[in-house]
């Protein structure tokens, strides 16, 4: 999480950092800062976000050269000596940092015998102090410097320093964390996220691990490896997406991107799946689909639970084993890896370290692996075998919405695809004219939101929530939960409707309302039966119901309606009245909708 942005060339620096920095926020909110070399080294930081930080600087300010940073806490309070840039303890190096360095606390350790001492308590300013250390040995020498930290250091990092003797000089160092740098012809610019200098740069390149680079006014001067061989990077022009632009006249990016989920599935389901690899051809491909004996498929969150309703469409129609893991879970269980199964790794950023650790592990044991992913160029694209894009268009709100239910489409076309080459003819166009019918659809329930900010008024001031469903709604109330407790900080719980009885029951009161997902029509008389038991215990129902269905409607406290689909894409339509509850309670109880609190919008540390 964090992030950072630099630049450095013949412009004025501070609108770019800021400009960066806005761009950034959703990695984290906590604490931001600037540094900008002009001659002196000026430093600026501020807890909280970047609009408490661009109220403390100056409104006159010179330079062209500068680092900044946005920062999702990890070692030390969210405070302003905890903010970065950081600087050095010989007052020479000044740096920005995101990730995390494992063995911080040796290395302080190492350090304080050598006479330093810290201002804050970051894991940043341990690696900052190193790099000075091994500065101030080596004579001086940046680039040794930076090899023999390396060497010591363990964990992640992408990392911009400045040297208050070489200025308009920057130096990048990458492991792990993402990192892109940009070019035009007014100089270089370093960023987490490619979005942040897309305005300005036109060339990209994309720093490995253990790169060290140097950059100046005239561009990059000279990459080295971590061992100090020189090296070169290969430049990438790079279109990026026009759905950025703004909240487009909504008041917060979430409720523009659930509005954006019709577009977006049109679009998604108007043309035949693309498979994107460069080690395979078309025909491998389908070669592969035809001949895997199962699929696996990893994320986290969100991710994990579209995962979940995709293990359950590959089962169904393409008939093939499918298990879902929490990648985070997996990665740690010296799991079993049958290198006939293909791997699917799904997640928005494409940056989140549990998946793309639980990915390498499996590349590594042979598996094929497909990364079902929506930011371009992110680190599971380049280490996934094929690509799925979800092709949502960047996703800013904290709380994933357009991106959960692009992965469900994609699921459900690849589902089809598996079913068609693997002889499941029947299957494979099972869902054809439903999901053609998606967009419209999900129009339909926006139009009815008001529906649902009624009912989010009637139910805000519920400390707790319980969401049920069945079969494919399980993953559904999952979502649903996740959605309402991450932005609204109420307390909510998903379960299998079987479940229940099994032990939340007994939370259940006047108090403890719940949300019943009760469109499956395979389980429906299952799930009236839970919906009656709650009842009987003076429990509260939203119930969320097929249009016309009489049998929930008459028993639930409240209802709302979703037009007629089949059980099978039923997920995709639920999603949106539940993100809009959710939505709807959070604005109710004054919390940040987009920046909930504690969180960031990809989890680059594990
Ligand atoms: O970028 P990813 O899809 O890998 O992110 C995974 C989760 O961090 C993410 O889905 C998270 O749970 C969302 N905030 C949920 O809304």
């Amino acid at each position: 999480m964090c992030g950072i942005v630099g630049y450095t060339g013949n412009r004025q620096v501070l609108d770019i950092l800021i400009e960066g920095l806005e761009k950034l926020e959703y990695r984290g909110y906590d604490s931001a800062g600037i540094a900008v070399h002009n001659g002196e080294m000026k430093i600026f930081k501020s807890q909280g976000n970047i609009s408490s930080l661009k109220s403390k600087l100056p409104s006159r300010f010179e330079g062209t050269s500068g680092i900044a940073h946005t920062r999702w806490a990890t070692h030390g309070i969210p405070n302003e000596r905890n903010a970065h840039p950081h600087l050095s303890f010989s007052g020479n190096l000044v740096m920005v940092h995101n990730g995390i360095i494992e063995n911080s606390e040796e290395i302080r350790e190492e350090l304080f015998a050598n006479g330093y001492t810290f201002v804050s308590e970051t894991d940043s300013e341990v690696l900052l102090n190193l790099i000075d250390y091994e500065y101030v040995v080596s004579n001086d020498n940046i680039l040794q410097a930076l090899i023999n930290a390396q060497a010591k250091a363990k964990g992640s990092y992408a990392i911009v320093l400045l040297d208050k003797n070489r200025p308009g000089e920057q130096v990048i160092c990458r492991h792990g964390s993402p990192l892109v740098m940009g070019l035009d012809d007014s100089g270089c610019y370093t960023a987490s996220d490619i979005y942040a200098i897309s305005e300005y740069a036109t060339r990209f390149v994309f720093p490995e691990n253990g790169d060290i680079i140097f950059a100046g006014t005239d561009g990059i001067r000279e990459v080295y490896t971590a061992e100090g061989k020189k090296k070169s990077l290969e430049e990438k022009k790079y279109i990026v997406d026009g759905r950025l632009s703004g909240k487009d006249g909504f008041d917060h990016y979430m409720m523009k991107e659930i509005f954006q989920q019709p577009e977006i599935a049109r679009d998604l389901l108007s043309k035949p799946l693309p498979v994107v690899s460069e080690k395979y051809s078309a025909e491998e491909i389908d070669n592969i689909f035809r001949t895997i004996k199962g699929v696996t498929i990893l994320g986290c969150g969100t991710s994990w639970h579209s995962g979940l309703i995709g293990r359950y469409l590959l089962e169904r129609l393409a008939r093939i084993p499918a298990n879902t893991e929490y990648a985070s879970e997996y990665r740690y269980r010296d799991p079993v890896i049958p290198s006939d199964y293909l791997v699917i790794s799904i997640s928005q950023s494409g940056e989140t370290a549990d998946t793309l650790a639980a990915n390498t592990l499996v590349r590594e044991a042979g598996a094929i692996t497909l990364g079902i992913l929506n930011v371009k160029n992110s680190t599971l694209e380049r280490e996934t075998d094929m690509q799925i894009y979800l092709e949502a268009g960047p996703e800013i709100g904290v709380a994933s919405t357009k991106a959960y239910t692009a992965q469900l489409v994609r699921l459900a076309q690849l589902a089809e695809r598996l079913a068609w080459v693997r002889g499941e003819t029947v299957n494979s166009t099972l869902l054809n004219g439903d999901l053609r019918q998606m967009a419209e659809t999900m129009t339909m329930i926006l139009k009815r939101s008001g529906k649902l900010k009624m009912l989010a008024d009637k139910y805000s001031d519920s400390n707790n929530f319980l969401f049920l469903g069945r079969g494919l709604n399980y993953p559904s109330a999952l979502e649903g939960a996740l959605k309402l407790k991450e932005i609204s900080y109420i307390h909510a719980e998903g379960y299998p409707g079987a479940e229940m009885k099994h032990g939340p029951i007994a939370l259940i009161d006047h108090d403890f309302p719940t949300m019943a997902i009760a469109t499956d029509r395979e389980n429906l008389s299952k799930m009236v039966s839970n919906i009656k038991e709650i009842k009987a215990r003076n429990g509260r129902i939203i119930a969320i119901i097929q249009e016309g269905d009489e049998s929930v409607r008459s028993i639930a406290d409240d209802y709302f309606e979703i037009p007629n689909v089949p059980d099978l894409i039923a997920p995709m339509v639920t999603a949106l009245p539940l993100q809009l509850f959710a939505y709807y309670i959070s604005l109710n109880r004054g919390c940040n909708v987009d920046q909930p609190r504690n969180l960031a919008k990809s989890v680059t540390v594990e």
